[in-house]
């Protein structure tokens, strides 16, 4: 954080100026059906019934053995849940749905060319197309229980299916996002020694088909710099039979799956009863180093957690047709598409490309045609279709009873589009905060007990319970109009177990903060701390400001500062640079570089491209930065740290702060004439920003 007056000061600014929301009641159509419309539901899930009241969500699933401890505390923060209980994910999401539901879809596909069928999966296919998969894996591949095993897939069903066989075998997956780099998936891969890579060779993206496979070359080779070797590529086609990548197969390392599965079809694998503590996946996110951390997740209490929320926070009925409109190659999609719904035995909704193609109707469309119901979705898709096709959900006649956002912030206008457009005034709205390290929701309001209220995401979600604190631990109270870092003062089921292979690391960035007493066996002595700048109002509701982290929230993907930052010094004439925040109108933050150059070398647009493609080569398209300044030198204290917060200041036309104490503060002046006169003469001068937007970019640049 800033200095302690100017924190307060800001502070005071926000209290002056947040102007409190209206609040939206639930439909009464709604709350006439929903999962959870008793209030006692709030009692069996208070604290005095903690941690009990999650055998609640726990009852939702299948289990082989019961558990006979909910909550062991005994290593701390390694909390345990469910212990001596024994599962399998997989037969919790599809096989104990055959008996009753076994022709109906399990997952609906839709693909980004209009004229492509939509393909419906019954869970009897699913089931089917698992255990085949499965058999592969065991057979082929040789992988045993607890080995992982890295998925490079795009949103195609291959995806869920490898999942779920991995799940079967108790076999660690570890998706990592198709738009992202071959050099991304490499790192992930070695950081995972996984020695088997799942990929497809290509995808349709915005109307193109995309070679995907050559990523697969690339994140090898980088694998291997780090020493890990990966012995086989499995490669789904997009189109079977037909290969849509210009990157040549390696004999005996690369197999096409849809070719080598003819030898494992109508196998059955039986599946591995896994203890509920076992990992069921990795994922990587970034945080303040310039290393992703991968969280590991667990198979029962991450079970448990998913299918609870979606029963009661999204509301899934088996009979909906529940769309989340997401990539499963974030948390979102693993916990809200694949995991919760299955489990639940719903129909689940996947979608291949961009909400936009081939216009901005084209989510209104499929919503109508498949009788969607459950829609659930990020504030920049919302935002996007929103300025792209503002009145188009009106052309359509489907009946949303249920919305989700997601992710990011959503500024209260949007939210209110969201409402009254998309959700034609019919339907409820969830804005749910949550992180990848969470597995599941973590502030929500409960949508047939609790209003709605824009731009909040409501109180602690059943059975977690929130705390602000300042700088020192002390309670920022309910009310106060102050800002601090929002905390969970217990732990829950769907937490992270620990950031894989790197215990210590998971120790100090989420709970050496505000422990307070490393001996304690006590959860109470262990508040989570989530990253995250909060707000709580007198209602008990959450208006979360954002990360505290120096992690830069791009649409709804957290790009860690430190990743751009290396990724751009490793263009040769770069000798410093440093990534900020920009207000973007469609996709909440964009990344901004500041970077400097070695003696001697003469600024020019090659190297500013250079940047660019530096940074889409070692983490992906996503993170292109929106412009690259190249500066004679970077704002720096004394003490030679550079001042993100002046040039984040500077790149969004805010306040600079107090600049006097820097080592060179002749430099900003230049820094600023020069960068805002390029931006003001292309037209990029953001709107001025609200309070709470000016908190970020001040704070920005202080968690080192
Ligand atoms: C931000 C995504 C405001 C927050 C599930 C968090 C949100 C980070 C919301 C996690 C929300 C997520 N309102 N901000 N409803 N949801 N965030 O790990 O800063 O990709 O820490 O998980 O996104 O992003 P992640």
């Amino acid at each position: 954080m800033a200095d302690v007056d100017e924190a307060q000061v800001s502070e005071a600014q926000i209290a002056v100026h947040w102007r409190e929301e209206e609040y939206y009641e639930p439909p009464a159509s709604f709350v006439a059906q929903a999962n959870a419309a008793d209030p006692a539901i709030f009692e069996r899930f208070s604290e005095e019934h903690f941690p009990e009241c999650f055998k609640e969500y726990a009852d939702l699933l299948t289990w082989d053995a019961g558990w006979h401890t909910t909550l062991d505390t005994s290593k701390p923060p390694f909390w345990r849940w469910f212990v001596g209980g024994r599962l399998n994910a997989c037969v919790n999401c599809v096989d104990r749905h055959l008996a009753t539901r076994a022709d109906k879809p399990a997952l609906i596909w839709v693909p980004e060319p209009e004229d492509e069928a939509t393909k419906s999966i019954s869970y009897q296919e699913l089931y089917t197309r698992i255990n085949e998969f499965a058999a592969l894996l065991r057979d082929f591949c040789g992988v045993e229980v607890g080995d992982r095993v890295t998925f490079h897939l795009p949103m195609l069903p291959e995806l869920p299916v490898s999942m779920l066989a991995c799940a079967r075998l108790g076999v660690i997956h570890s998706e990592v996002f198709g738009g992202f780099s071959g050099a991304a998936c490499g790192e992930r891969i070695a950081d995972s020694e996984s020695r088997i890579l799942v990929t497809m060779d290509a995808y349709y993206r915005n109307g193109e088909l995309l070679d995907h496979k050559a990523k697969a070359d690339e994140a090898l080779a980088r694998a291997r710099e780090v020493g890990v070797e990966v012995d086989k590529v499995l490669v789904w086609r997009r189109h079977p039979g037909e290969y849509g990548s210009q990157s040549p197969m390696v004999d005996g390392r690369d197999f096409f799956v849809d070719e080598v599965i003819d030898d494992y079809r109508g196998e059955l694998v039986d599946p591995v009863s896994m203890p509920a503590e076992a990992p069921l996946f990795l994922m990587y996110t970034s945080g303040t180093t310039g290393q992703p951390k991968g969280a590991q997740h667990s198979t029962g209490g991450y079970l448990a957690y998913v299918a609870g929320t979606s029963k009661y926070y999204q509301d899934i009925h088996p009979e909906d047709t529940y769309w989340c409109f997401a990539d499963i190659g974030w948390i979102t999609g693993h916990s809200y598409i694949v995991y919760g719904p299955l489990a639940l035995g719903t129909t689940s909704v996947m979608y291949e490309g961009v909400p936009t193609y081939p216009d901005a109707g084209r989510p209104w469309r499929i919503a109508e045609r498949l009788g969607v119901n459950i829609f659930h979705t990020a504030p920049t898709t919302i935002r996007m279709l929103r300025k792209l096709g503002p009145d188009e959900p009106t052309n359509y006649d489907y009946r949303f009873k249920h919305m989700t956002t997601v992710g990011e912030p959503i500024e209260p206008d949007v939210w209110r589009w969201y409402h009254d457009v998309v959700g034609k005034g019919e339907a409820v709205i969830v804005d749910t905060w949550w992180q990848t390290e969470n597995g599941g929701f973590l502030g929500s309001t409960l949508p047939a007990l609790q209003p709605m209220k824009p731009g909040s995401c409501g109180p602690g979600v059943l059975g977690v319970y929130p705390v602000i604190y300042d700088e020192e631990g002390n309670v920022v109270e309910a009310g106060s109009g102050r800002a601090g870092n929002i905390c969970i003062r217990n732990p829950w089921p769907g937490i992270f177990q620990t950031i894989w292979g790197q215990p210590e690391r998971f120790v100090q960035v989420y709970y050496e903060k505000y422990c307070r007493n490393k001996e304690s066996t006590d959860w109470r002595d262990w508040p989570y701390f989530a990253g995250d700048g909060a707000v709580q109002t007198s209602d008990g509701y959450f208006r979360i400001l954002g990360r505290v982290d120096d992690v830069i929230n791009v649409a709804g993907h957290r790009l860690g500062t430190k990743e751009l930052e290396s990724a751009s010094i490793t263009v040769e004439e770069i000798a410093e640079a440093a990534a900020v925040p920009v207000i973007d109108e469609l996709r909440g933050r964009a990344v901004e570089m500041y970077v400097s150059l070695k003696p001697g070398v003469p600024a020019s647009t090659d190297i500013e491209q250079k940047v660019s493609k530096a940074i889409e080569r070692e983490i992906g398209k996503i993170a292109r930065p929106k412009n690259v300044w190249i500066v004679a030198d970077m704002p720096k204290t004394r003490s030679g740290k550079i001042m993100r917060r002046v040039i984040a200041g500077i790149s969004n036309f805010a306040d600079v702060g107090d600049v006097t104490t820097l080592a060179n503060p002749e430099i900003v002046d230049d820094i600023r004439q020069h960068v805002q006169g390029v931006k003001a003469a292309r037209g990029e001068v953001p709107r001025e920003l609200t309070p709470q937007e000016m908190e970020e970019i001040k704070a920005f640049g202080q968690a080192e």
